[in-house]
């Protein structure tokens, strides 16, 4: 498919604040003759995005630009004929992404979003995963901080437990010490799904069902809701928040499990927390944590409050943080995985994730800019079934091989103690 088509790799959105990021990286860390060019929906913005990139990176008036309106099929159609990946960045995906997913689904196209909207990812499977699997398309979803170092670390934890001989039965991710600001169109889908939510009850349903992301059948298992309260947390010695991501991770790494034939039993466990600290100070933050997050949560379910959130909370359309405060930025992310050895013996073993930028966008950049180029490049990756995958079941170990040698720490151990 790739040989035929003008581009193996189109970052449509190039105009927004990290649809540019994921254009810079592909400038910098992109292969010699990556054959890409940058779409939008205004021809005057996209010369203006590509000059600014050329300060940097001279190479960038070589590259060559490509109108689209996200809202016009016709026009995702041409879009999607002309490459064999689009790495899109236009959100929110439920308002603005579903005439892409139709026509990379139709034309066979590879796909990879940020959306972290489950309603908008139950929506398209449900919608085009059968077409996709007829064209060959590879629709991926979540391809940045949510979903990609949970759904990797799990892959991850997995494989290692395999080496050893064992079978990985449950994983307690806690994320914790990070510097970065959230993305402002994150921040946007998140007050998008509550209003939708608000007007459709079986979107409630979605949202909120544990394997709400499954494939028919297969919309059962052991895990329950995500943790809503403080708790603290004896296998860690450490006070636990909710963390606002597990509502889609969890879901992403439940449905990994499934498309992937439950490599570790219908019975495997699977939950996402924040850890906060020891003592007093990590009792209150947890509880600090808690109670914005309750409280935002309670705010942005009121249609006029929720507004209000937009207009103040929201960076402008195209706006972020400044390369400093994203190069300052890092996350961490601990996983303990729990498996039965070989001779029926419990199995422990520990995972360290780390970004060693801002989460939401410069490691987020990083992400989804090898998901791209993964999905184009990687032999076995490029010609896997099509349909609705998700980053680990799509391109395991090759992305994981692919975010260490880009930079990020994906390392698993021992417990000094087993
Ligand atoms: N998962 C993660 O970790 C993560 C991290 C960062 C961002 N995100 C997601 O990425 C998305 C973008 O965030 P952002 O902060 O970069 O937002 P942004 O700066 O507002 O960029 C939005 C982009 O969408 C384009 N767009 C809007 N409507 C369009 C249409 N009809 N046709 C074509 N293009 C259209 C905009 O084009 P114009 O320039 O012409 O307006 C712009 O390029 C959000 O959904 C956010 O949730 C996710």
């Amino acid at each position: 498919m790739s040989s035929e088509r003008a581009y193996e790799v189109i970052v449509m959105g190039a105009t927004g604040f990290t649809g540019r990021l994921v254009a810079e990286y592909l400038l910098e860390h992109g292969p010699e003759g990556l054959r890409w060019a940058m779409a939008g929906r205004s021809p005057v913005k996209l010369e203006e995005v590509r000059k600014e990139l050329a300060q940097r990176f001279p190479s960038a008036l070589d590259v060559p630009l490509v109108t689209a309106d996200s809202m016009d099929r016709g026009s995702m159609d041409a879009l999607a004929q002309q490459t064999t990946v689009v790495c899109t960045t236009v959100g929110p995906y439920a308002k603005y992404g579903e005439a892409l997913v139709a026509a990379c689904a139709e034309h066979g196209t590879h796909y990879v979003d940020l959306t972290g909207e489950v309603q908008f990812i139950r929506r398209m499977i449900d919608g085009y995963e059968d077409q996709a699997r007829a064209s060959g398309a590879r629709i991926v979803h979540c391809c940045g901080f949510d979903s990609i170092p949970s759904d990797i670390g799990v892959f991850m934890l997995g494989e290692a437990m395999a080496e050893r001989g064992g079978t990985l039965k449950e994983v307690h991710m806690y994320a914790g010490e990070s510097r970065g600001q959230f993305s402002g169109g994150t921040v946007a889908s998140l007050l998008n799904i509550l209003e939708e939510a608000e007007k459709d009850p079986s979107i409630r349903k979605v949202v909120g069902h544990p394997y709400g992301l499954n494939p028919e059948g297969e919309r059962d298992g052991p895990d329950g809701r995500d943790q809503t309260g403080v708790k603290f947390d004896k296998e860690i010695g450490m006070w636990t928040a909710p963390f606002v991501m597990a509502a889609i991770n969890t879901r992403i790494v439940r449905r990994t499990q499934s498309l992937r034939g439950h490599p570790y039993g219908r019975d495997f466990k699977y939950r996402e927390v924040m850890s906060t600290g020891k003592g007093t100070p990590g009792l209150m933050r947890a509880m600090t944590i808690t109670g914005s997050l309750g409280g935002f949560m309670a705010a942005a379910t009121v249609g006029s409050l929720r507004n209000l959130m937009a207009s103040r909370l929201l960076p402008k359309p195209g706006q972020g943080p400044d390369r400093k405060t994203r190069e300052e930025g890092f996350f961490v992310i601990r996983m303990i995985g729990h498996g039965v050895g070989p001779a029926g013996d419990q199995v422990e073993l520990q995972a360290r994730i780390e970004g060693h930028k801002d989460p939401g966008y410069g490691e987020t950049a990083k992400m989804i800019g090898e998901s791209a180029l993964c999905m184009a490049l990687d032999e076995s990756v490029r010609t896997g079934p099509g349909g609705s995958w998700t980053p680990a079941s799509a391109m395991g170990r090759a992305l994981l091989d692919r975010l260490r040698t880009a930079g990020m720490t994906f390392d698993v151990k021992v417990p000094a103690t087993a």
